[in-house]
């Protein structure tokens, strides 16, 4: 295991397992602040591998590796949800600092604990159930109405592990899985939402927390492609309210570092909870140019138990637009016409591999007019991703 080089002036080493496009956007600010990060990287190619010079290669699920990374780490974090409860569980016997705490961030690995959880403390939720059995699913369309929404509690993310259907034959596969590994569904009611918004804040070990505004997320086949900070039109009284929860759940659930609360708007002023995160999250990229403190510089502070920065918006609008993968492979000549183009854009790449589908960049754009700023953003994703040419 390759040891981190620690920085003179007594500043700590963070640890982030993982090394996706939140690790290496940690960078940033990291390097910043002076402070050192290592990362436990699935592959010595991955996002964060590329531009942190600590990045021991190991899996999330392997004990001997975590424990022998964490060891070199004053304190460890998490670019995603995956790492496993026996590891979580290994590292806390090890007296490992981690933020979140395993007790917090199971809300976030298992949207079923999430649901049990978020219904007791009466945060809006859709209406849910679990389920093991076709008869299950039955009772439950017939209840609330078809078609529902099924959910594999575990390992989801851009909408892989979320089905929409119509009657308990078209989940026959999942319920089939769900019956041999003994673990059942989550199904909730398809919300008739109005808009998708987030709220995303930060909590610290000491208690202090700090909520960036309410945006709206647009998501095209499950995949956020836009947010728009804050979200256009959103009445005060639901702004507040929304945040008041995301600031309850933090506190509840004993969340450190950034949480982000995903949630449905509906006709008549409410609101429901989809999901939580617990770490930066694609609804606070805008924050990284359109805010005095973004979510990555954010994050770090938290899990050191800093006090936090201030998460108020610089711009009346800012605009995030995700660049998702196409055919086109070849990225970097697209920078010569979008910069030229715009030079109040910034983009934001991920030294990531183009697949179909697949999220490794995004441009953020600032301003006044919000249509304007909306299109500039799109134009930009749009040409980085090769789908328009001019
Ligand atoms: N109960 C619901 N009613 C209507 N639409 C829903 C519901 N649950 C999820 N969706 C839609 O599916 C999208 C993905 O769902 P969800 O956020 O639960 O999945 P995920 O794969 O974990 O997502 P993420 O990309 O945020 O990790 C939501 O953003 C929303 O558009
Ligand atoms: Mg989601």
């Amino acid at each position: 295991m390759t040891v981190p080089q620690r920085a003179p002036g007594g500043f700590p080493v963070v640890g982030i397992v993982g090394a996706g496009q939140l690790a290496r956007m940690c960078a940033g600010p990291a390097a910043e602040l002076g402070l050192t990060l290592s990362v436990l990287a699935e592959a010595s190619d991955a996002s964060a591998a590329l531009v942190i010079p600590s990045a021991p290669v190991g899996a999330h699920s392997d004990v001997e590796a975590v424990l022998a990374f964490a060891r070199e780490c004053d304190v460890v974090t998490f670019d995603h949800e995956q790492v496993p409860a026996d590891v979580l569980a290994a590292l806390a016997q090890a007296g490992v600092a981690m933020h979140p705490t395993p007790e917090a961030l199971v809300f976030a690995q298992d949207k079923l604990a999430m649901r049990k959880r978020l219904t007791a403390l009466a945060i809006p939720c859709p209406r849910w159930v679990s389920a093991r059995t076709p008869a299950d699913v039955d009772a439950f369309g017939e209840d609330v109405g078809w078609p529902v929404v099924a959910k594999t509690p575990r390992g989801g993310y851009d909408g892989k592990g979320v089905r929409v259907v119509g009657s308990s034959a078209e989940l026959a596969d999942w319920l089939k899985r769900a019956a041999a590994e003994d673990s059942p569904l989550l199904l909730e009611e398809k919300v008739p939402f109005t808009r998708e918004l987030a709220v995303l804040l930060a909590r610290s070990p000491s208690g202090q927390a700090a909520a960036w505004p309410v945006v709206e997320t647009v998501q095209t086949d499950s995949i956020c492609t836009e947010v728009i900070a804050p979200a256009a039109d959103l009445d005060p009284d639901l702004a507040a309210r929304v945040t008041e929860a995301g600031l309850r759940i933090a506190g509840e659930l004993g969340v450190t570092g950034v949480l982000a609360v995903e949630l449905f708007e509906l006709p008549g002023g409410e609101f429901v909870v989809n999901e939580l995160a617990m770490r930066p999250h694609n609804s606070g990229h805008w924050s990284m140019d359109g805010a005095v403190t973004g979510q990555f510089e954010q994050h770090l502070r938290a899990v050191l138990d800093l006090p936090l920065g201030s998460p108020r918006p610089r711009h009346r609008w800012t605009v995030m637009g995700n660049i998702l993968g196409g055919e086109h492979h070849d990225l970097f000549p697209a920078y010569r016409h979008v910069m030229a183009r715009d030079p109040e854009i910034k983009a934001h790449l991920y030294g990531k591999g183009v697949r179909p589908g697949r999220k490794i960049g995004h441009v953020n754009v600032s301003g006044e007019d919000l249509a304007d700023l909306r299109e500039r953003a799109r134009h930009a994703a749009d040409y980085i991703e090769g789908v328009i040419l001019e």
